[in-house]
């Protein structure tokens, strides 16, 4: 056997860019703020580059950044082929892909295809009669006979119903999330070719690939017939699965194909079941990769993390689907404030535990998506009520990204959209990057690993047997073999793994000390 990161030959070259790519994700809002207004802007992501490239990662996703009313903070699109100003222009933009594209790092934008913002000339046009040329681009109805909805779908972000009522023309008009996010209909070809021009736009500027957001309600059964009992009451968006998806998935591939440069689509499949999500990738003619949110949900144990590892291998392997993990988005608090919550961990386990899961995401097989500031251990800001933004309560994980221990970290001032996430003043990026010892190396040297041992970017993943608690697995390619272990415990558990210790969680906090997994220690060792 051969210690990892020796000189095997590299399947990259054949390999496209998004499988062997480490992707981070970015909330505009807030990563970095220029101009004082207290929102995170494209010029802020700019400045903030090279950070990225020390960190090591491939590719960036930016969360939206188009024209929008801000219900759902850019979520609502109110023009898909123009930047709001609260965020730059088009300029700004095309500097920032230029920039990227410079320093090696892929651009990925995000796309919201089954709705549109109430401010989008489209719906203006379509809400304004019942014979307007556009009535059709949305999902109108009458009301049921006795004056209610239509049926008893569920939106996703209120639990509210799925329908509003608009007076002008007495008919209710479907929104699957806020009643400011009206649902496109997909039925109709010119609705088609306006969001096929729309990928065009961006891809004509240079993006190398589109995250798509929840692209799986763009097929609709055209009956929009009552959620069956046993599952009414659970929003839409995690029940729909329909044939037309997929017609659509396989146009929107070929559009993608049909561009030089692994132009790639990742769809963020919302159905809580990993075989559902698997079937988005089609025959490797839908979506290039698809967010798999069951191993998001996992509690932090070796049991629930193997059956996710195992249930993930065995669905996607046979089908050669490439696997995405991903623990941290906008949309939920961060891992280690749930993983926190969820044990009653005080700061220092927390630490730790933030540690272990930085080796988990980074080592498993598929790609994997960071989301921004988990690389310094964010937790979750506290946010009063009084400074709650998001209907949906998702503020905690948004909290703009503490760039240096100066009173406003790097921001215009102290004051912006949402409070700072606990500790600014420590827990920043400049501090982190000084203390060799931070999350923020061990997240650098776990990339940098990725990048020497072609194992554990395109190896095989194999369980292994392992103590109670310890979740292990090992991943190999052509005789080169990288173990990984977890101690997903508080206790220390005797286990020695043979082999060159590459990388422990913990070793910057403590000193090695092998033939034991300290509490909530995750090593990676080479053979
Ligand atoms: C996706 C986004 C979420 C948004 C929703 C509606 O789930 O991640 O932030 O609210 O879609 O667009």
């Amino acid at each position: 056997m051969s210690s990892a990161g020796s000189s095997h030959p590299s399947p990259d070259a054949t390999t496209p860019w998004w499988k062997t790519a480490v992707a981070y994700q970015i909330y505009p809002r807030s990563f970095c703020d220029t101009t004082g207004s207290g929102v995170g802007d494209l010029a802020g992501i700019a400045r903030h580059l090279n950070h990225l490239v020390l960190l090591g990662v491939d590719a960036i996703w930016l969360s939206p950044f188009f024209t929008s009313p801000m219900y759902d903070y850019g979520y609502d699109v109110a023009d898909y082929c123009d930047v709001d100003p609260i965020f730059g222009d088009l300029a700004a933009f095309d500097r920032l892909v230029a920039d990227s594209h410079e320093r090696g790092l892929r651009v990925i934008i995000d796309w919201v295809p089954n709705h549109t913002s109430i401010d989008h000339p489209w719906f203006v046009e379509s809400r304004s009669s019942t014979d307007n040329p556009k009535r059709d681009w949305y999902v109108w109805r009458d009301p049921a006979p006795d004056g209610g909805y239509p049926n008893n779908w569920i939106e996703s972000l209120t639990f509210g119903p799925a329908w509003t009522l608009d007076e002008t023309t007495g008919q209710y008009y479907l929104h699957c999330f806020l009643s400011e996010q009206p649902d496109l209909n997909w039925a109709n070809p010119e609705v088609v070719a306006a969001m096929e021009d729309t990928l065009r736009f961006w891809l004509d500027r240079g993006v190398d690939g589109f995250r798509m957001d929840v692209v799986h309600l763009i097929g609709k059964d055209p009956a929009l017939p009552d959620e069956p009992a046993e599952v009414a009451g659970l929003p839409h968006t995690v029940l729909n699965v329909r044939p037309e998806t997929h017609e659509h998935l396989r146009a929107l591939r070929r559009l993608l194909d049909g561009y030089d440069g692994d132009r790639m689509a990742i769809g963020e499949i919302y159905l809580l079941d990993t075989k559902l999500v698997a079937e988005h990738y089609g025959d490797n003619d839908e979506l290039h990769l698809c967010f798999n949110f069951p191993p998001l949900y996992a509690r932090w144990n070796a049991a629930s993390w193997r059956a996710r590892v195992a249930e993930t291998e065995s669905v996607l392997g046979p089908i050669d689907a490439w696997p995405t993990w991903v623990l941290s988005n906008h949309d939920n608090p961060r891992h280690p404030t749930r993983y926190a919550t969820d044990l009653h961990l005080d700061e220092a386990d927390t630490e730790r535990v933030a540690r272990a899961a930085a080796v988990l995401l980074c080592t498993l097989r598929g790609t994997p998506f960071l989301y921004a500031g988990e690389e310094l251990g964010l937790t979750d800001a506290v946010i009063p009520d009084e400074r709650r933004r998001d209907p949906a309560g998702r503020d905690g994980c948004r909290a703009p990204i503490p760039w240096d221990p100066s009173p406003t970290h790097g921001w215009q001032s102290d004051d912006n959209w949402l409070p700072w996430p606990p500790h600014p003043t420590g827990r920043n990026a400049v501090d982190q990057i000084a203390e060799p010892d931070s999350i923020f190396h061990l997240y650098r040297r776990l990339l940098e690993l990725r990048k020497s041992a072609p194992a554990l970017r395109s190896g095989d993943v194999t369980l292994l047997e392992a103590p109670d608690g310890v979740l292990a697995y090992e991943r190999s390619l052509d005789g080169s073999i990288v173990t990984v272990a977890i101690n997903m415990t508080d206790d220390e558990v005797e286990w020695t793994i043979p082999g060159e210790t590459l990388i422990s969680s913990l070793d910057s906090l403590d000193g090695a000390g092998r033939g034991a997994l300290r509490p909530y220690e995750a090593v990676v060792v080479g053979q």
